[in-house]
């Protein structure tokens, strides 16, 4: 024990209650600073002789490296309770489950489409695709749809600010038969020599989905809607394969045999004679209800000459069915708006 003691003790206590660094920074100052108290007592020596200045001294620097120390040990254990409590707020339970991103699944409208493509791919069927923007001559007047027609009202779409090199305004295709007379053409050009020499060729055997548009929408129309073409051109094809092939791709769609097709007369420009396909279901909440399903009909001769070829020669079927209406009948959904409204709670149930 010396005279000293009580400062040390006094400046560890000080220390001590600092609970933080400026608080600690205050508190040194008040020992070590200019006007500190182990500093007043270092001024003091000033007034001794050398020989109490020497043991004075000592002393009084013992003291002095005490309260140092005392300050270096609350220093760093105001650090180490910083870095303790930053730790604290930054801890990672790294055993919560992560978040899960949410995984997407394929539209109905696109479920429907791969479901059609499989199944006619399996009867032999290409599966082409064609532009949405079409002229006037592949939407209408190839298909023996005339300008002024009026069997042009029944397919009344979007025109688009731009002309074609005809000089007349391009549109967005109301259905998807133009690429009836594009494919047939494209393979007309292909087999150009054997079709000359007369000579047999390959069948055009191919569907087209895709988008299509009209100015209509209710809750079983919108103005943008998927349809199907199928076409079959041959040397003897008719009625009766449409039948069959349309029979065997409605049942595989709607995975039953238990249905049934029938042929309504109806008319288009680019089919004579021409039907609109139903369905019914033998079970199930619509059974025994016709439903139209699909246009169709025989390529009419004028469109076949369009295409490049001879209707003394080339035969076949075409037909235009909505995917999104087959779509509606295969999930049982009532209105076809809510496929195109982008609601995850009901495309959710599509995985
Ligand atoms: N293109 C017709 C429509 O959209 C549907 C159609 C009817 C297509 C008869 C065909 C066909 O290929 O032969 O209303």
């Amino acid at each position: 024990m010396n005279d000293l003691d009580p400062l040390v003790n006094a400046a560890q206590a000080a220390f001590a209650g600092a609970a933080t660094p400026a608080e600690l920074e205050n508190a040194k100052a008040r020992f070590l600073g200019k006007s500190g108290r182990v500093t007043d007592l270092l001024k003091g020596l000033a007034a001794l002789t050398p020989d109490e200045k020497k043991t004075r001294g000592a002393a009084i620097n013992a003291t002095k490296q005490r309260v140092e120390e005392a300050l270096n040990a609350r220093r760093q254990a105001l650090a180490e309770a910083e870095l303790e409590r930053q730790l604290h707020a930054e801890a990672l339970d790294v055993s919560l489950p992560g978040r899960r991103r949410g995984i997407g699944g394929l539209h109905p409208i696109t479920r429907a489409m791969e479901r059609i493509e499989a199944i006619f791919a399996s009867m032999g069927f290409d599966v082409a695709d064609g532009p949405e923007i079409e002229t006037d001559c592949y939407s209408f007047t190839a298909l023996n749809n005339p300008e002024n027609h009026p069997a042009r009202s029944m397919q009344d779409t979007f025109y688009v600010d731009v002309k074609d090199a005809e000089g007349r305004w391009l549109n967005l295709r109301p259905h998807t038969s133009p690429m009836q007379v594009r494919y047939a053409r494209a393979h007309a050009e292909r087999h150009a020599t054997a079709l000359a020499a007369g000579l047999q060729t390959p069948e055009i055997r191919v569907i087209v989905p895709g988008r299509t548009y009209r100015v209509d929408n209710d809750a079983t129309h919108s103005p943008m809607f998927h349809q199907v073409e199928g076409l079959w051109i041959g040397e003897n094809i008719s009625f009766k394969d449409l039948k069959a092939v349309y029979l065997a791709f409605i049942r595989a769609f709607f995975e039953t045999d238990d249905l049934q097709i029938r042929f309504r007369p109806s008319y288009f420009p680019f089919t004579e004679p021409s039907a609109e396909i139903d369905m019914m279901f033998g079970s199930g909440p619509l059974a025994g209800r016709w439903l139209e399903v699909s246009g169709s009909g025989q390529v009419h001769p004028q469109v076949i000459r369009n295409m490049g070829l001879d209707p003394e020669r080339h035969i076949g079927f075409a037909f235009g069915s909505g995917i999104d209406r087959l779509a509606m009948l295969r999930y049982g959904v009532g209105d076809l708006r809510v496929f195109f409204e982008g609601d995850l709670r009901f495309l959710a149930q599509f995985k």
